[in-house]
């Protein structure tokens, strides 16, 4: 069964039970900001691409997404099986020049223990800088419930074995979301922390690519999406 609610996990997070817990919230890097280095006026890129998310600022005080983020995780535990994990996808982000990891606030997350940092080499990037290093590569942090078992079900052979998986997102895969995960990178891990049946679970589902490869998988799937437009979006990506 796939279900897409339209609205946000504050609201929508609760009444299930899920064996993973596949996601990735906005990075709050800010819709609205302006490029510097000229690679917007070169046409080099997308500039909706810039800050990712569209449709709001995704710019709250940095204070306060971290805070928000640590409460995310905290009821993503309150859903998760005993065995369950969550997968949460983020990235080092700049701001001010200064590099903000995302270990500042998972570590504050009481409900979850880490169990495993997975790099994604995506080979392609919003943020060009000048000054910088193109960051090419966004993370997967794996948690388990806090004293709960850490199963490792499966793999999808030597590819994804190690803890670096190149999946290159070199193209958008789709019109709609700037933004998305590679559907490869969602298999991937739905099959290395799932089995058939399971219930996957996206709180921040966008375009939807978790639920594509949760369906093709055989995973039953509950996703939430605050958007309109991604939430339909991901409806007839999934066809439901
Ligand atoms: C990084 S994107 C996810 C992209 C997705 N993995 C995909 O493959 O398309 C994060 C999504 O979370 C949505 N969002 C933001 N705040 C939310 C909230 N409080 N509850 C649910 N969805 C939210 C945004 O509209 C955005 O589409």
């Amino acid at each position: 069964m796939i279900v897409i609610k339209k609205g946000t996990w504050q609201r929508n997070l609760k009444g299930i039970t899920a064996d993973l817990v596949f996601t990735s919230p906005p990075y709050n890097i800010g819709s609205k900001a302006a490029r510097k280095d000229g690679y917007r006026a070169a046409g080099k890129f997308d500039p909706k691409s810039y800050g990712g998310i569209t449709g709001y600022a995704d710019n709250l005080p940095e204070e306060k997404y971290q805070a928000e983020q640590v409460a995310f995780l905290n009821r993503c535990a309150t859903v998760l099986s005993d065995d369950g994990v969550v997968v949460y996808n983020h990235k080092p982000r700049r701001k001010g020049g200064r590099m903000i990891h995302p270990m500042s606030w998972i570590g504050q997350c009481e409900q979850l223990e880490l169990m495993e940092e997975v790099v994604w080499d995506r080979g392609s990037t919003h943020n060009h800088c000048p000054q910088l290093m193109w960051p090419t590569t966004e993370r997967l942090y794996v948690l388990k419930k806090a004293g709960g078992r850490y199963p490792l079900r499966s793999h999808s052979g030597m590819e994804f074995r190690s803890d670096v998986w190149r999946i290159p997102l070199t193209t958008r895969p789709h019109g709609g979301h700037a933004c998305p995960f590679a559907l490869k990178l969602a298999s991937a891990v739905i099959e290395a922390w799932s089995s058939p049946g399971d219930l996957v679970c996206d709180p921040y589902t966008g375009s939807g690519t978790t639920a594509i490869a949760a369906k093709e998988l055989g995973r039953d799937f509950y996703g939430i999406e605050k958007s309109a437009k991604y939430h339909a979006i991901a409806k007839e990506r999934v066809a439901v």
